[in-house]
């Protein structure tokens, strides 16, 4: 089938790439010049595991396009995918700019039958804004349907997520439309879900939601491990035995980030407001994540009293491993913490150090280019993100490169008795009473 994607980020980049892998004859749309020249020329913009061949290949064999031109996409494309961002506002409630004009420049484009499709993230009954728009500004006469088709790729995994997804979740309110979009999606297999419009985009923000409610569940139990001397890590384990619970996001640590959860969360509790019925299990989801925060950088300052001059050494820049988006990374506001009460700071991440250094915050840290290099002389080391780089680390080098062998493991990464083992103070999260190192 012939696809376009208007938006070509990170959702509208990989889910192009990986529809033209599986047959579509695909053209992604971006208005950035720049970006659509280097993707043309080859260059992903981003680190994504198995995204760089995927798009090369279907760029040669043609069946993946790249374009400035709206008009050239509505021209090209029987379904029309909408992949452009939406940035929260500062109340939290989101800003659909980008989509009412992507919807606006649709709308004149169209001369014949089209399935518009939203893939961002937006709020409930965006949708039927979209068609509102769509009907006032196209010729008169015109045929088209909307669609909503929320993703669930994760960075870091994006590729899989779409090449393989637990459900495919279409939300249509016409026949005509829910059958173009089936077959879009016949190459694929996993469960599709149709529903309602309105009802597909509630399940994106319902999902997201649910995932950072088990994040913060865990969290607020680390807490309580932490005082009552037990260990998170076996309590993750023993909760997601279960099955109707599951282990997965059941992973103590700093708190969720990135370009989602945070912006998500924040949009749901607007829409639930806006809805009027205010969503307060949700305003303590985010209570809880930033006291994670909170809590860890006063551990911290309790074992070294103050940030001023204490040479820091931070692994890890991106919001998680796999990915070297730094956008809402919980490592990166460690790091802004500290340097805002004076420490000496050497950052190391894998991945992520050209993405840090467009950061003000760049030229307030030493760069390493190494863990090791990182550590050397530090009086205490802080574990941002869990690169598996990371739990490799060779613990008689790592102690001998640092001034004092303190760990702050904020992504509980390493084992704490091998780490005491080797000589080290070590703190994770929530996980209760440790001996102190002798
Ligand atoms: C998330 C969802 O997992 C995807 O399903 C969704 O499509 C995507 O948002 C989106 O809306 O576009 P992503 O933000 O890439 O994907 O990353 P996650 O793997 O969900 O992690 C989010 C944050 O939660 C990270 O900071 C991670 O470190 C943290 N996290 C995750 C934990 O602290 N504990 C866990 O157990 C799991």
């Amino acid at each position: 089938m012939k696809l376009t994607i208007i938006g070509s980020g990170y959702v509208g980049l990989t889910t192009g790439a990986c529809f033209a892998e599986i047959g579509h004859h695909v053209m992604c749309v971006d208005n950035n010049q720049k970006k659509i020249d280097s993707l043309l020329a080859g260059k992903i913009p981003i680190y994504e595991p198995g995204l760089e061949p995927i798009v090369r290949k279907n760029v040669v064999s043609k069946r993946l396009q790249f374009t400035t031109s709206t008009s050239q996409g509505v021209d090209h494309g029987e379904v029309i995918f909408i992949a452009v961002p939406t940035p929260p506002q500062d109340d939290g409630s989101v800003d659909l700019s980008f989509i009412e004009k992507v919807a606006r420049e649709i709308a004149v484009c169209l001369d014949s039958y089209r399935v518009i499709v939203d893939k961002s993230t937006v709020p409930v009954k965006t949708g039927d804004r979209v068609s509102q728009t769509i009907r006032r500004y196209a010729r008169p006469g015109v045929e088209f349907d909307v669609v909503s088709n929320p993703e669930f790729l994760r960075e870091g995994s994006a590729v899989d997520d779409l090449m393989h997804p637990d459900r495919i979740v279409i939300g249509g309110n016409s026949d005509r439309a829910l059958a173009v979009m089936q077959k879009v999606y016949e190459p694929f297999v996993a469960p599709v879900l149709i529903t309602d419009i309105n009802s597909a985009e509630l399940i994106k923000h319902a999902a997201n939601s649910f995932l950072a409610l088990k994040i913060s569940y865990i969290n607020a139990i680390s807490e309580l491990c932490e005082i009552a001397g037990a260990d998170v890590e076996k309590v993750a384990e023993g909760i997601g035995m279960d099955k109707r619970i599951g282990r997965s996001f059941l992973n103590a640590g700093l708190g969720y980030g990135g370009s989602c959860f945070p912006k998500d969360i924040a949009a749901f509790i607007a829409i639930a407001d806006q809805l009027g019925k205010p969503f307060n299990l949700l305003k303590e989801v985010q209570n809880i994540n930033a006291r994670q925060f909170s809590r860890f950088l006063d551990s911290i300052r309790e074992a070294l009293w103050l940030f001023k001059e204490k040479k820091i050494a931070v692994w890890g820049l991106s919001f998680k491993p796999n990915t070297d988006d730094v956008r809402s990374s919980v490592a990166v506001n460690i790091v802004e913490a500290l340097v805002k009460d004076g420490a000496d700071v050497t950052v190391y991440d894998p991945k992520a150090m050209e993405k840090f250094k467009e950061l003000p915050l760049a030229a307030s840290v030493k760069l390493a280019e190494s863990p090791l290099e990182a550590a050397r002389g530090a009086e205490a080391l802080i574990i941002a993100t869990e690169w598996p780089e990371f739990a490799a680390i060779d613990l008689t080098e790592l102690r001998d490169a640092m001034h004092t062998p303190l760990i702050f493991d904020g992504r509980n990464l390493l084992d704490p008795s091998a780490a005491l083992a080797y000589g080290f103070q070590y703190r994770g999260i929530g996980r209760g009473t440790l001996p102190e190192a002798t």
